[in-house]
């Protein structure tokens, strides 16, 4: 496979209709030429990657100019990846040997100090005031040019559709223009594949503990794109009780609430605060932060704490009650954390026995407190963790580009889009988008992941692709 050219001539092209709800994530380069199914002319809904329904034959491919740079080896791929799924602008360039060109993230640290959270209108206007100088910079610092890309990878989901549309357009644009390749990337696969970057001999079958602000998963993650979820929030992420906790306390926002709580409980007592652990009498590998966030608000309450009074103007005595809060919540948060991936460790061996590594990832898993404790449960499992750096955690475009990488090599891509797109096409965004597939012994009662859904999750996807191939 190494020495392949990647974007052969011969190659057919091939997407389901995105009138139906199994369109595929990704079109798959087919050896056969593809049924033209009937009955698929709608003209105003985009992929991200392909126009509805458009097959390209051999023929169309070698009267246009290659796509794509004749690649001998995939070490030498060169790919854009671009993330706006929620408040943070970013992109980079990755060389398919894992070499980071260039990462550049622009963040709303500033909006989301003033609203307390991600206000999706706002963000959208953020992202799109910031995007073209990002993705500039991230070419310039990588001193190369559209022209010399292999790919443009970008998040279609799940996220924020107003913010995914900023980054989708942008990476339709630039693969329209200089006829590159598109890969649409699952913006949770992204924060776990980023770890095979990382640590180059992570091969599947893995665990995956993916926390963030907006999700909580536990994944067993088998191969590229397939997915077992093993357990998932049946409310709040822990990100989301992390920032919630820091705004109330009155905390600096600006670096988000996550670190400012992780900072501050280093001066406070964990065990002064009592906190009950959410989810004790579940048996299962779900999670809820609900319940602690309420907790946590009454403790704050009942101590007179004022938000108001930012924690640099408080009182020694106030500011110590602050630390205690902050340090209990962190406890009880991460102890949650920590019974469930052991369980979900054990699920995960009786499936795949040769699981050698627990991958946590996402913006949570920046904090030194939770990548201390979830070390200590993989020893007690004879596993290795595998943490990213923060900078590879939180929200970046090193993730995507990777995970676009990794889809390319195995043929999963869309063609270039036509470079006279309009800018008003409604395009496939997919804001709730499951990863995997649910697995049995996990399904939550109280929250039924099939009725949360709107598109099959990325597994099923490519599985019926799959099958459909063969
Ligand atoms: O993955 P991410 O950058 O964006 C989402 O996809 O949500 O995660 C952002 C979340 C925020 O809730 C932020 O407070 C949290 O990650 N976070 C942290 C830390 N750094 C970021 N939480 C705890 N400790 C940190 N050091
Ligand atoms: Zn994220």
């Amino acid at each position: 496979m190494a020495s392949s050219q990647l974007f052969p001539l011969s190659s057919t092209f091939y997407r389901l209709s995105l009138l139906s709800r199994l369109s595929l994530p990704f079109a798959l380069t087919r050896l056969n030429p593809p049924r033209q199914k009937s009955g698929q002319h709608m003209t105003r809904v985009r992929s991200p990657l392909l126009p509805s329904s458009i097959c390209l034959s051999a023929s169309n491919l070698s009267t246009s100019p290659s796509p794509c740079r004749a690649v001998s080896n995939y070490d030498d791929l060169l790919v854009l990846g671009i993330e706006t799924s929620c408040d943070d602008t970013a992109a980079a360039v990755v060389r398919g040997n894992g070499e980071i060109l260039s990462q550049v993230v622009s963040s709303q640290a500033d909006l989301l100090a003033l609203y307390g959270g991600v206000a999706p209108k706002m963000a959208e206007e953020a992202h799109a005031k910031v995007i073209d100088r990002v993705v500039q910079d991230a070419l310039d610092k990588a001193k190369i040019g559209e022209a010399d890309l292999s790919a443009v990878a970008v998040t279609i989901g799940p996220g924020l559709s107003l913010c995914l549309r900023v980054g989708v357009q942008k990476a339709r644009n630039i693969a329209g223009r200089f006829v590159k390749p598109v890969v649409g990337v699952h913006h949770m696969e992204a924060h776990a594949l980023v770890a095979r970057l990382v640590k180059q001999e992570l091969e599947f079958p893995f665990m995956t503990l993916l926390i963030s602000g907006g999700h909580n998963l536990l994944v067993l993650a088998r191969d590229l794109g397939q997915y077992v979820q093993l357990g998932t929030t049946i409310d709040d992420a822990i990100g989301e009780a992390y920032d919630k906790t820091a705004k109330w306390l009155g905390l600096d926002m600006r670096k988000s609430g996550g670190p400012a709580i992780e900072e501050l409980a280093r001066e406070g007592d964990p065990h002064s605060v009592k906190f009950s652990t959410p989810m004790k009498q579940h048996k299962d590998c779900n999670f809820s932060y609900a319940g602690l966030k309420t907790q946590v608000r009454l403790a704050i309450e009942s101590r007179k704490i004022n938000a108001e009074i930012p924690i640099s103007l408080a009182s020694v005595e106030d500011r110590c009650s602050r630390a205690n809060i902050a340090a209990s919540f962190q406890r009880v948060a991460v102890l949650h954390l920590e019974e469930r991936c052991e369980r979900a460790i054990d699920w995960a061996m009786d499936i795949e026995p040769s699981i050698k590594y627990l991958v946590v990832s996402g913006g949570v898993a920046s904090n030194q407190y939770v990548r201390a404790r979830l070390n200590d449960v993989v020893r007690r499992k004879d596993l290795q963790l595998v943490c990213p750096p923060p900078s590879l955690c939180t929200d970046n475009g090193v993730m995507v580009a990777w995970t676009g990488i990794e889809h390319f090599r195995m043929g999963r891509f869309d063609p270039p889009p036509p470079a006279d797109e309009p800018d008003d096409i409604v395009y496939d965004l997919r804001p709730r988008w499951p990863l995997g597939e649910e697995y049995d012994k996990g399904r939550s009662e109280a929250r039924s992941l099939r009725k949360a859904r709107i598109h099959p999750s990325l597994t099923s996807m490519i599985q019926a692709s799959l099958k459909e191939q063969a």
